[in-house]
């Protein structure tokens, strides 16, 4: 037996969610209400022990076996869910290949070293009389003494060979420290210590490894005032956000990230205990790390300094910049790229700017409460934009119109959602005063000419796939060779007033872990999606992924008629399956009542009644489609 089914087979899955979740009995499943979203009314969430699995009927739509529920819960991977559990049943794990063990032990020592530095310059802070510039900075600053050992706050001697020494005593080479980014080689081959006389605060993984630093200047006349770890395999910036290992926890209960643009303003904000605030460490936000934040949270608020953000001349020559420069200095606030990757991605990006030129850190300072109202009455960024480009402006003027119009047109125009499009384009008529067919706005994503004259797909690509399911085989293979397709079901599904595709769609556990890496794959900075999927097959799925990719290479995958077969064949499964969970649903509620609880009886008529409708959407659009498999013949 796989090592994953024997834990299952050793445990039950019950006992083990119950530790989180309070569970009751209802017919032959639990149920209860869901961890993951917020909602004390309805006891959404089911546990069924026969199959191990579980589902919430809410506004996750999310489900699967314990081993993803751990991974949702504690933000784990899949390995790490696995081996806790293997430890936890006693069940042995296989080995890995060699090399992946050489790889992680290599990894795992640059780790050590790093945590091992991190300690050495967090001492430093601590005791050593030089650091005293640097604890009076903080004090000054108002960051406790537990704040600095929170945040693993350091203090990097004035010396050229201060770590390399200590380094050499604990058994790593110049070499080592080279790789991490602690000693500069010269081309001369000289080496020296980076950091000197500096504030160090060590980055972490959202696991918590040390990767890297970032050092602030003790000595105001010092240049530059921050210097962070240089790119290495270990510290990769643009997929890092400084603070996510403190942060995600309550990023993920409030459903909301904010983030700032400095180490300090984490620092303080963390003490105050608003404790979902993390920064991408004064560079513009990438879309690693966007995804990064969406694997927790559905929506970000930017808390932008109004220097750089309210300046609509800035704004202006960005989205200039944007199209056609190369991206060498990026620009700290890009409101299109921010609003193509939110169509992208599928998040609410929100804008809160900051009192006249305060900091975070200093409005937390003056007073948290005027904190908690800038956040919490952060603006759509497109609303945002519209505003900045409006306020001040001669509106009646109609050369300033054309202009505005201009500006803002493109920003409209990237925004996914047609309807949310349309609101904008109306809005912007009413605030400018002018017809609404003035103003043209460039259709993007939801093109639908494709969708005549499309062709079936052969079937022998089929062939070498072991047929289990056809629907859920040609999406994986279709995912697997193009995983990018997965935004546009998404999207397709959210459109039509369903939820995203989960793993719950899926019936066999290898394949909803399959599109667990694949839905991973493109929320996540590390790899590319491809090269994600590779990395994280572990032995018991690789078989698998071997097949379906294998089936996957004939399917080109660049064509739009392709993409709009893969999303009809997705809406196909999700309405087989909301048919299966009504069914479910209603056997639910015919518990509920059994048992005289009629306040839940209604709850589950409710679910019935919004599956119901999501079901109705997906029929009237699957209209639109015509059949891709029906050469195949599914069972649908
Ligand atoms: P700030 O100067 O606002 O930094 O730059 P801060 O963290 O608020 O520090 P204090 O309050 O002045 O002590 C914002 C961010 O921009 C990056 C850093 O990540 C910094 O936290 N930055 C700034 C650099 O990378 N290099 C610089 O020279 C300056
Ligand atoms: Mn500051």
């Amino acid at each position: 037996m796989k090592a994953t089914e024997e834990i299952k087979s050793r445990l039950d899955i019950v006992e083990i969610i119950r530790e989180t979740v309070k569970l009751r009995r209802t017919g032959n499943a639990y149920t209860g209400f869901c961890p993951f979203h917020e909602n004390k009314n309805t006891p959404a969430f089911v546990v069924w022990p026969d199959s191990g699995s579980w589902k919430c009927f809410g506004a996750c739509n999310d489900g699967g076996d314990i081993f993803s529920f751990l991974m949702k819960k504690e933000g784990w991977q899949f390995f790490e869910a696995l081996q806790y559990l293997g430890r936890r049943t006693g069940v042995e794990l296989e080995q890995q290949t060699p090399q992946q063990e050489n790889e992680r032990q290599e990894r795992l020592r640059m780790h050590n070293l790093l945590t091992t530095v991190s300690e050495y310059y967090h001492n430093l802070l601590l005791d050593s009389d030089a650091a005293d510039g640097a604890r009076k900075l903080l004090l000054q600053r108002g960051l406790s003494q537990e704040t600095w050992s929170s945040f693993g706050l350091g203090y990097a001697l004035s010396s050229w060979d201060g770590l390399r020494n200590f380094c050499s005593k604990n058994g790593y080479s110049d070499d080592d420290l080279v790789v991490v980014g602690l000693l500069v080689k010269k081309d001369t081959g000289k080496v020296f210590d980076r950091f000197r006389d500096r504030i160090l605060m060590p980055i972490y993984l959202q696991q918590g490894q040390v990767v890297g630093f970032g050092a602030r200047v003790v000595n105001s006349l010092d240049q530059p005032k921050f210097m962070n770890s240089p790119q290495t395999i270990c510290f990769d910036k643009g997929s890092l956000l400084y603070g996510i290992e403190k942060a995600y926890m309550s990023i993920r209960e409030d459903r909301t990230a904010v983030l700032v643009e400095g180490y300090m303003d984490v620092i303080a904000a963390h003490q105050a205990g608003f404790t979902n605030v993390v920064s991408a460490m004064g560079t513009a936000l990438t879309e690693k790390q966007l995804r990064l934040l969406k694997r927790y949270a559905p929506r970000v608020v930017l808390a932008l300094d109004p220097d750089i953000a309210g300046d609509r001349a800035t704004l202006r020559s960005l989205t200039v910049a944007r199209q056609n420069l190369e991206r060498e200095s990026a620009p700290a606030f890009d409101p299109r790229g921010l609003l193509r990757d939110e169509g992208h991605l599928e998040l609410d990006i929100r804008v809160a700017t900051m009192p006249n030129g305060m900091d975070p850190d200093e409005i937390i300072a003056a007073d948290p409460e005027t904190w908690r109202s800038l956040i919490s009455e952060a603006q759509p960024i497109v609303d945002y934009v519209m505003n900045v480009f409006t306020t001040g402006r001669d509106l009646q003027d109609s050369k300033v119109k054309a202009e505005i119009i201009d500006d803002i047109v493109p920003i409209i125009s990237d925004v996914s959602h047609p309807a949310e499009r349309a609101d904008y384009k109306q809005k912007l008529a009413r605030i400018l005063r002018v017809d609404e067919r003035m103003i043209q706005i460039r259709k993007v994503g939801t093109s639908n000419s494709n969708i005549k004259n499309r062709t079936t797909l052969e079937s022998e690509q089929f062939q070498n796939v072991e047929v289990l399911d056809e629907l859920e085989n040609y999406l994986l293979v279709a995912m697997l060779r193009k995983p990018e397709v997965l935004t546009r079901v998404n999207r397709t599904l959210r459109e039509a007033g369903s939820e995203v595709l989960s793993s719950r769609d899926f019936g066999l556990t290898e394949y909803q872990r399959l599109f667990d890496i694949i839905k991973n794959s493109i929320n996540q900075a590390v790899a590319t999606p491809k090269q994600y999927i590779q990395n994280n097959m572990d032995a018991g799925l690789y078989e698998n992924w071997k097949q379906l990719s294998y089936a996957g290479n004939e399917l080109i995958l660049e064509d739009e008629r392709r993409i709009q077969d893969v999303i009809s064949s997705a809406i196909r499964l999700r309405s087989r399956n909301l048919r299966g969970w009504l069914i479910d649903l209603q056997f639910l509620e015919s518990g509920a009542r059994d048992q005289g609880d009629l306040g839940q009886a209604q709850n589950y008529q409710d679910l019935i009644l919004q599956h119901t409708r999501a079901l109705r959407g997906l029929q009237s659009l699957s209209r639109h489609y015509s059949d891709p498999l029906s050469s195949l013949g599914t069972n649908q």
